[in-house]
């Protein structure tokens, strides 16, 4: 599915991985890029239509699809990462907060935004979901559990909508070197590379894309004996060094 002359739709576009999504699919031709935020003002980059969302509304979600019907590429990005231990305060709170943003954020989008994908020969749906999508780690395990259900949700829509021919890709993602994994010390990808892997993707109508060794690692080690869920270590993960 070629960028060049597609219409996207890209949720946290105002930084991290988003905002260079924007900047990426401008470069790549894209006929227009709608940029959503909470904060529009905050988006660093001219040439695209700037949108003001929360992706946990629902109603904002809706209005937004209904004043974008031209989307043909549905990017949902905008995610948060809470980090917090099993038994802090709040990791209840936490894990409902994550659920909100990581999950039902893009279950909202795509529901209001299948019409309009239908209409404009299938399109497709990114979804940016994680290496923590398969294994856990203490400080994340809210956040996993949101990305777990990310999966799932992108497996479902990858399944519900092959009918209206909509291409459904699942990225998944180590540590990528923007705020929010501004607290960990493992190495990191750059968004750039990210980003320009999911539209390789998209173009070769692909529908899973693993950004990084690490990742690798983890889906082939799913069905390793022990599984590489049971006792996951992100050091041991890393590649050996030379
Ligand atoms: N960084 C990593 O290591 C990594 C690895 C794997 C996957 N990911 C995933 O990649 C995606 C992008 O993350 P990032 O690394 O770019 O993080 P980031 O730099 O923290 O940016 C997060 C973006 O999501 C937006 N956002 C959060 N809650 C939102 C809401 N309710 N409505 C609309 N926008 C909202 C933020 O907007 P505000 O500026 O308004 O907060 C910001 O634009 C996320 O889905 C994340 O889970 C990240």
């Amino acid at each position: 599915m070629k960028i060049r002359d597609s219409v996207a739709f890209v949720t946290g576009a105002n930084r991290g991985i988003g905002l260079v999504f924007a900047q990426e699919l401008l470069a790549a031709g894209a006929r227009k890029v709608y940029a959503a935020a909470r904060n529009p003002e905050s988006i660093p980059l001219s040439g695209v239509e700037r949108v003001r969302l929360d992706v946990t509304n629902p109603e904002a979600v809706a209005s937004a699809a209904r004043a974008s019907g031209d989307v043909n590429r549905l990017i949902n990005n905008a995610g948060i990462a809470l980090w917090t231990g099993f038994l802090a305060p709040g990791s209840v709170e936490a894990a409902r907060s994550e659920m909100e943003t990581n999950y039902f954020g893009p279950l909202y989008l795509s529901r209001a935004f299948a019409p309009a994908l239908a209409k404009n020969s299938g399109g497709a749906i990114v979804n940016v979901l994680s290496i923590l999508s398969w294994v856990a780690v203490p400080s994340a395990g809210t956040y996993s559990a949101s990305k777990t259900a990310a999966w799932a949700l992108t497996n479902w829509l990858r399944t519900g909508l092959r009918e209206q021919g909509t291409q459904v890709l699942g990225v998944h993602a180590g540590p990528v070197d923007t705020d929010m994994a501004s607290g960990l010390t493992l190495p990191k990808v750059t968004p750039v590379d990210v980003v320009r892997q999911v539209l390789n993707a998209l173009e070769a109508g692909r529908d899973e894309v693993l950004v990084d060794d690490m990742t690798r690692q983890v889906k082939a080690g799913l069905s390793d004996e022990p599984g590489i869920y049971l006792n996951f270590d992100p050091e041991a993960a890393l590649p050996a060094a030379n």
